[in-house]
């Protein structure tokens, strides 16, 4: 006998005429479908059958006493009332492997349908694994601290809100400041072994551009554009987090790059209000609050390799209100904010240092490393109040020549696209003492451009 979920059993569930359960559609009700199937379980995949077209997949996401609600991966057209609907046994899961590098796949892990799809199926490796698309995270006990940093090859998150292997952090901003730019950035040019890429809910046009862009040997795509249902978008994150489980799993250092999280939570709103949910946060019901946290956990460092995720936030003006952003930034271990004003100026990408922060910095960062960034952050600071305050027509200082051409050199060094890291530092410690040799103060110098200081034994001075 085959055993459930090997090699064997998937292929022959794909050739076999298919034994599960079946029932009846009874109700459409906005984006929810009714119907009679006894014995599902919540997240099964089952198909509702619809006359010359090709059977509609849809996913259990509730039940009453009598009924169970599903909601469909794609358009209800041409289903009928009394529609037979079937479960499909086996497939809540999809296999992982090697042979999904360089792919595109669908929210339920299968290749992207006039993308990938003509593909051959058969090339399923020996090291691939039947993944289920939502596990639990990792025990505490498998986890790693995070104290390693991961290089994005972005000047001013590499040094002003380094992130760790591991860690999670999120990219806010309002709409149209540069955040799928910056994941694109940071995709051509960060260093891990695996990049898994999430696009959930995004403009049909954009996962047109990811598929011609963000593509390459090492990446898997995973696609549910605006257009699908909010079932296929939550899956596709589920799916998403377990292909980079699996190359964690082998051992990879895997980067997962999640645009955007603030759709999937609107597909989390979706999917709860349909299933009979009341709102409780602005609109949002309490499912949709609690899915997030087990989602996000999934990230992370095991003894065996990482996850480290960067997930893409849209900003609203009303953002002390959004319950969304503050949830999200209570979860995530940083935040880096786009600001509109730098945009504006065209200064790429316009991450603002000042607000942006990395919860690992002190444990990523020697200590001459964060005294150099504090009091560079303190000069921006500074020299932005001074130029409000001589705009209101406040006396100009002395220095404020020289001041004024040093933050121009700060504002090319943090708005330009890749680095070596090691002269980056360099540079930025030399400005650091230009300024202090400017302010005249009486703090001693930590190093020069050719004479780096002593901040650790690691080529770039981060602690290993
Ligand atoms: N690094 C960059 N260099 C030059 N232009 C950029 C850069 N980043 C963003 N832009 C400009 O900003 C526009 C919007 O960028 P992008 O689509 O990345 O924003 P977004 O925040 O993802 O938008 P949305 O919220 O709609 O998804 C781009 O079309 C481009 O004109
Ligand atoms: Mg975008």
């Amino acid at each position: 006998m085959l055993a459930r979920h090997s090699k064997e059993f998937e292929q022959a569930l794909e050739t076999t005429p298919r034994l599960g359960r079946s029932g009846t559609l009874n109700e459409i009700v906005g984006t929810s479908l009714i119907a009679t199937l006894p014995g599902v379980q919540i997240a099964e995949l089952v198909e509702i059958v619809r006359g010359t077209d090709a059977p509609l997949l849809a996913e259990v996401v509730g039940f009453t006493r009598e009924h169970c609600v599903l909601s469909a991966y794609g358009e209800t057209v041409g289903i009928s009332p009394g529609a037979t609907v079937r479960s499909i046994p086996g497939r809540r899961g999809f296999y992982c492997g090697s042979h999904l590098l360089g792919l595109a796949l669908d929210a339920a892990g299968s290749p992207l349908a006039g993308i990938d799809e003509s593909k051959p199926r058969a090339a399923i490796p020996e090291d691939a694994e039947w993944r289920n698309p939502n596990p639990p995270p990792p025990a505490l006990a498998e986890r790693c601290a995070l104290k390693k940093q991961t290089l994005t090859g972005v000047f001013s998150i590499d040094h002003f809100t380094p992130i760790a292997c591991g860690q999670r952090i999120g990219l806010f901003a309002e709409p149209g400041i540069g955040k799928t730019s910056l994941l694109n950035q940071i995709n051509r040019n960060a260093k891990a072994d695996v990049k898994v890429i999430a696009l959930i809910g995004e403009r049909t046009r954009e996962v047109e551009e990811a598929l011609r862009e963000m593509r390459g040997p090492n990446t898997v795509l995973i696609a549910s554009s605006s257009s699908e249902s909010a079932a296929s978008r939550a899956r596709a994150a589920e799916t998403a987090f377990s292909v980079a489980e699996h190359f964690r799993a082998q051992g990879r250092s895997v980067l997962l790059l999640v645009d955007s999280l603030s759709r999937l939570f609107r597909a989390y709103r979706e999917l709860g209000l349909a299933g009979g949910e009341t709102p409780v946060r602005r609109g949002y019901p309490a499912s949709a609050f609690a899915r997030l946290p087990g989602l996000l956990e999934r990230a992370g460092n095991t003894e065996r390799g990482s996850i480290t995720a960067i997930f893409t936030l849209l900003l609203s003006d009303e953002i002390e209100q959004d319950p969304v952003v503050d949830e999200v930034k209570g979860l995530l271990d940083g935040h880096i904010i786009l600001s509109k004003e730098l945009a504006q100026r065209g200064l790429y990408p316009a991450i603002d240092i000042t607000s942006s922060l990395s919860r690992l910095e002190t444990s990523l960062l020697s200590d001459e490393q964060l005294l150099c960034l504090k009091e560079i952050r303190t000069f921006h600071a500074e020299f932005k109040d001074t130029e409000r305050m001589i705009k209101l027509g406040a006396p100009i200082p002395a220095n404020h020549e020289q001041l004024k051409a040093m933050h121009s050199e700060f504002e090319r060094l943090l708005y330009r696209e890749k680095e070596d890291v090691r002269d980056s530092w360099s540079e930025l410690l030399a400005l650091r003492n230009a300024l202090i040799e400017t302010q005249n103060t009486e703090v001693p110098n930590i190093g020069t451009a050719t004479d780096p200081p002593n901040i650790g034994n690691t080529v770039l001075g981060f602690r290993s």
